[in-house]
């Protein structure tokens, strides 16, 4: 078969973050109004677009084995790698595994020249950084569901020492007010009843001297969005506006992502966290005060080099103490060109196993406790999607528990729910009351 060119489908797979969903539904909003039809097979498009992540080794590692996979059972697609990976090895990555299009973060408005360019059998490059010329490049929002991301900041200038993100999304950038309540408003009338605001440190969004919270608080007063939601944060950015946003606005859920990572300060140090232990949990007192029944979740790396058993129980007391809701855990991944990748100590990988079940162990147990202990609430579940047996809806609570219930609730209503039972992943509602949104 030869290669299409002047693709008519095309498939986008989104791996990573939050941020590359949001950004894999721009490029398939942007290839659409290009005329193209969306195709859900991978294997049947003309096009395939791989928004890669750069996080860990191992998700950089599913990029080659997927572009194996299409080669081999896909109709030779025109093959687009976006995303962190394609930003952190540009060229490299079209020798290697002879794509058509390498395509960064920044620059994935210009994606249409890139495939006329493709279709011309030359290699459609652009990893460039312009500061926020893509987000006025793509188009309106017509459809969505009735959750919907928002990015509204990139970029970090944290430099944590094992983190490749400040060299692939690059210096922290917030995009504008007016730009941003624009797209809200936009989305609200696609369908969306829950926003999520996205950033690498979301919290760090800024225009002048109004703060996240400002932008919540103005986001509050769409008629017809009921949830506000925000995700990834740093401690060193919870400013006392956003607190209080937590405090006041309704709307805004009390759940809060909260990565520290570790719980000892050498390590925390060592891995150029800028916050310590105790000034985390300083901060976590502080969100409680200001919302007391707020959920808490966080990300955790185990195996840092260097860290000792001493050290890693600091970790596993900080979870103790702070009663994770949630949270997501990995092992050390040395990334090339972090500083961390070259320090001395780094961890046996059995070392790295055994801390991260011990750590997982403590979380799961934290996760469950928190689900039984809503056993007996009542809360509002906004409905998502249709669960696997009849009549049965799934949705999510404020505290971004998965609930399911049987209902003739349609997706996208908010139902006044109590929850009646709590498995490990799941709860289990009864429907209490319709609330129009
Ligand atoms: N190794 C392992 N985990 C990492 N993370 C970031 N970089 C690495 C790495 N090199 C984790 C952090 C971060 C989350 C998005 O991914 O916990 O908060
Ligand atoms: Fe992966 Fe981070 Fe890039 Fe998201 S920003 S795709 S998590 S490397």
């Amino acid at each position: 078969m030869t290669k299409p060119t002047n693709p008519k489908t095309f498939h986008v797979k989104s791996f990573g973050c939050q941020m590359n969903v949001y950004d894999g539904e721009r490029m398939a909003e942007l290839m659409a109004a290009q005329g193209l039809t969306a195709t859900d097979d991978a294997n049947a498009a003309d096009l395939v677009v791989l928004n890669t992540c750069h996080i860990r080794e191992k998700a950089t590692e599913k990029v080659y084995s997927d572009i194996g996979r299409l080669r081999k059972h896909g109709k030779d697609p025109m093959i687009a790698v976006a995303g962190c990976v394609a930003q952190a090895e540009g060229v490299e990555i079209a020798h290697r595994a002879k794509v058509d299009i390498v395509v960064g973060p920044q620059a994935y408005h210009n994606l249409p020249d890139l495939v006329a360019k493709a279709s011309r059998g030359e290699l459609g490059l652009d990893t460039d950084m312009p500061v926020l010329s893509k987000f006025g490049a793509l188009p309106a929002r017509r459809k969505v569901g009735p959750t919907a991301f928002l990015t509204v900041q990139e970029g970090c200038d944290k430099f944590c020492t094992y983190c490749v993100v400040p060299y692939t999304r690059g210096a922290e950038i917030s995009r504008q007010w007016d730009a941003l309540v624009d797209e809200a408003k936009a989305l609200v009338d696609a369908g969306a009843k829950e926003i999520t605001l996205l950033g690498q440190n979301v919290n760090a969004w800024s225009d002048g001297d109004r703060d996240l919270g400002a932008l919540i608080r103005e986001l509050d007063r769409i008629p017809g969005l009921a949830r506000i939601r925000y995700t990834t944060s740093h401690p060193n950015d919870m400013t006392d506006g956003l607190i209080a946003a937590h405090r006041d606005v309704e709307k805004l859920m009390p759940f809060l992502h909260l990565p520290v990572q570790a719980g000892n300060d050498r390590i925390l140090k060592a891995m150029n966290r800028s916050h310590s232990r105790d000034s985390y949990l300083r901060i976590l007192d502080r969100v409680r005060t200001a919302r007391p029944d707020i959920a808490l979740s966080g990300d955790f790396i185990v195996g840092f080099p260097g860290e000792t058993e001493a050290e890693f129980a600091d970790t596993l007391s900080l979870i103790d103490e702070v009663g994770y809701a949630q949270a997501f855990s990995f092992k050390y991944s040395p990334r090339p060109g972090t500083p961390a990748a070259d320090m001395d100590g780094q961890i046996a990988p059995e070392v790295m196993d055994d801390r991260l079940q011990r750590l997982q162990a403590a979380l799961n147990r934290d996760q469950a406790a928190f689900n039984a202990a809503s056993v007996g609430r009542t809360c509002q579940v906004l409905i998502e999607r249709r669960g696997k047996l009849p009549g049965q809806m799934l949705g999510k609570s404020p505290w971004l528990q998965s609930i399911h219930l049987i209902t003739d609730a349609q997706v996208g209503d908010l139902v006044e729910v109590e929850i009646v039972s709590a498995g490990p992943n799941s709860l289990a509602g009864i429907e209490r009351v319709r609330v129009a949104a």
